[in-house]
Order: C-alpha cells, then sequence, then structure tokens
C-alpha cells in the first residue's frame, strides 16, 4: 500500500475507508471488516453522525486484537458550527469522546463556512456568520492550539481553494486538503497550488457519490461508474470500474476515501491499490474531464447566505 508521507516522517495509508452516508446500524460492520482486511485509514466526521457507531467498532477492533491504536490512521472533522475559538476543543473532545480516542491523526475544517451554533444545516440568513464575524484565521487558530495540546497529530482543511488556502497559510499552512476529486473534476489546478505549498491532498466521492440523487449529470450523461472509458480499461485489467477509479487517484500521489458499507466492495475497493495502470491509460481517463461536481456546495451559497461559489471553488477545475 502507498503511503501519504507528512513533514514528521508520519505516513498515512493512501486508500482509506470513507463513512459519509455510512448509515448507523450499518457503520460498524463495515469498518470492522475494513480493519480486518487490512484498511489502516479510517476516514470521520462529527456531521456523519456516525462517530459513536464507528468508535464502537474501533473499541471493539483494538480488544479483538485486529490493529493497534498505533497502526491507524483517524481523520475526522470539525463542522461549521463549531468555528468560533471557543467551540473548536468542545467539539474536538466530543468527536473524541464519541471515537474512543485519546487523539485523531488528522483533523480537518470541514468547510470555509461558519454557522451559528445549533444550526445544523443552513434555512436562512441568520444561520451564517460571515467570515468578518468569525473569520477562518480564528478557526485555524484555535486548531492549531489543539495540536499543541496533543489532541491531534496532523492538521488540514476541507474543500479550500487555494485563496482561503492562503489565508491560513499566513499563520501555517495546513498539511492536507481534503476535496471532491475525480476524473470529472481533476482540480487540477488546486492540486499544482496544493503541490507548491507542500499540502497533502486526499480525494473524496472518489465513485461520483452514487448514493446521492443529484449524481446524475444534467446532460444525462453516464454515470462516472459507467464512463466507456472507465469500463474499457477495467475490462483490460479484469477489475472493476470502482478499482480504476480508485487506482486513478492513488496514481497522481492523492489519497482517496471510497465509502461502502457493503463488504464485498469494501475487499473490491482495497484491491485497487494492486491495479498498475499504464501512462496511455491515465491519459485516457484524464480525457473525460468535464468539470462536474456532484457535491456542488449550493447549500452554503443559497438561503441568504453572506458566501458565494467564489468563496468556495477554485476558478477552474
Ligand atoms: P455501498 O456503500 O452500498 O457499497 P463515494 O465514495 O464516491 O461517495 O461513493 C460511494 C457510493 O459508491 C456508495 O453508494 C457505495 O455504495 C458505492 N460503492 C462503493 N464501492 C463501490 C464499488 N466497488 N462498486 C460500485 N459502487 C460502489
Amino acid at each position: 500500500m502507498k503511503d501519504i508521507i507528512f513533514d514528521n516522517k508520519d505516513k498515512m495509508a493512501m486508500l482509506g475507508l470513507g463513512t459519509w452516508k455510512s448509515d448507523r446500524g450499518l457503520v460498524y460492520n463495515a469498518v470492522r471488516r475494513a480493519i480486518e482486511v487490512g484498511y489502516r485509514h479510517i476516514d470521520c466526521a462529527a456531521v456523519y453522525g456516525n462517530e459513536a457507531e464507528i468508535g464502537e467498532a474501533f473499541a471493539d477492533a483494538f480488544s479483538a486484537g485486529d490493529v493497534k491504536r498505533e497502526e491507524l490512521w483517524v481523520t475526522s472533522k470539525l463542522w461549521n458550527t463549531a468555528h468560533k475559538k471557543n467551540a473548536v476543543v468542545p467539539a474536538l473532545q466530543k468527536t473524541l469522546s464519541d471515537l474512543r480516542l485519546d487523539y485523531v491523526d488528522l483533523y480537518l475544517m470541514h468547510w470555509p463556512i461558519a454557522m451559528k451554533e445549533g444550526a445544523g444545516f443552513p434555512s436562512k440568513a441568520s444561520d451564517f456568520y460571515t467570515l468578518e464575524e468569525v473569520p477562518l484565521e480564528e478557526t485555524w487558530e484555535a486548531m492549531l492550539d489543539t495540536k499543541e495540546r496533543n489532541l491531534i497529530r496532523h492538521i488540514g482543511v476541507s474543500n479550500f481553494n487555494s485563496s482561503n488556502l492562503e489565508v491560513l497559510g499566513r499563520l501555517a499552512f495546513p498539511e492536507m486538503n481534503q476535496v471532491e476529486m475525480h476524473p470529472f473534476l481533476p482540480q487540477q489546478k488546486l492540486v499544482d497550488y496544493c503541490k507548491a505549498k507542500g499540502i497533502n491532498m486526499t480525494a473524496y466521492s472518489p465513485l461520483g457519490s452514487m448514493d446521492r440523487p443529484a449524481r446524475i449529470k444534467a446532460d444525462n450523461e453516464p454515470l462516472l461508474l459507467e464512463q466507456p472509458v472507465i469500463e474499457k480499461i477495467a475490462e483490460a485489467h479484469d477489475a472493476t470500474p470502482a478499482q480504476v477509479l480508485i487506482s486513478w487517484s492513488m496514481h497522481r500521489g492523492i489519497a482517496v476515501i471510497p465509502k461502502s458499507t457493503n463488504e464485498k466492495r469494501i475487499g473490491e475497493n482495497l484491491e485497487a491499490a494492486k491495479l498498475q495502470l499504464s501512462d496511455q491509460e491515465l491519459e485516457h481517463i484524464n480525457g473525460i474531464q468535464s468539470g462536474h461536481r456532484f457535491i456542488d456546495g449550493s447549500i452554503w451559497v443559497n438561503n441568504g447566505s453572506p458566501y458565494s461559489y467564489e468563496d468556495l471553488w477554485e476558478g477552474q477545475s
């Protein structure tokens, strides 16, 4: 398994298990089976609403001797309603208590969007704080503090464009930026920027987030997993389209966190780490770029929001 290597030489397995949309009642089994078959990187977030069940799976996996804490890489994320400086540590402590861990390996600011405590998801203007009211630097400074206290090993962000990364960089550049990435949306400009600044990257929704209603492109193009180019390459390697998509990300040196709660697909996705794609195949895959986002961020810019798409996305994918 390839690793992402951090500045202090800590290693994060490039392929991890995503848990967004992993329902309670299913996620315990998904995490246990994933650890059993060899996953050593689990991606979580407070807002996914399933960290307590994942914590149960970790505790049982440790006591069964399936894995040691220090062999497992756990990422979690700070939700938008905990951006004020005094809210950061309590939010992290809740996550640690749910996950039944003393520390997380990586803690990310989930979005560059600040919301009022208790707002959950926004439905009106008053659910938001503006960036003047709660600047990104305020949240970032509080997160840097949690690192000093050894509650987290590494610190980063998710859904940040280069302008927002520059703002944080005045204090310290994040070690990770987790964003939506797949062949429709390779984000090469952002990848180049992050590389230049020494920021590692993780791709979410690498399979096209199949379980979301908005997954189908407006022009009714085939789904990511059903793109003829992907299917053809999969066939040539006796692999599956999902494995080709996962492998494409790993060939770019980008960590990737496909979500599954299905035992067979959890195993299938891990096997993708063994797939070798040729330069020509990678080039063919790059040809399906369309700029399409499955997570369009509309929830953060509607309902009287003070934020705009320019606050979120890089100018060009
Ligand atoms: P399931 O959990 O039933 O396996 P993404 O990570 O891009 O959000 O994609 C997750 C979606 O893709 C889920 O609907 C998941 O369903 C599905 N999925 C996960 N692995 C595979 C696979 N190997 N083949 C097809 N679909 C998959």
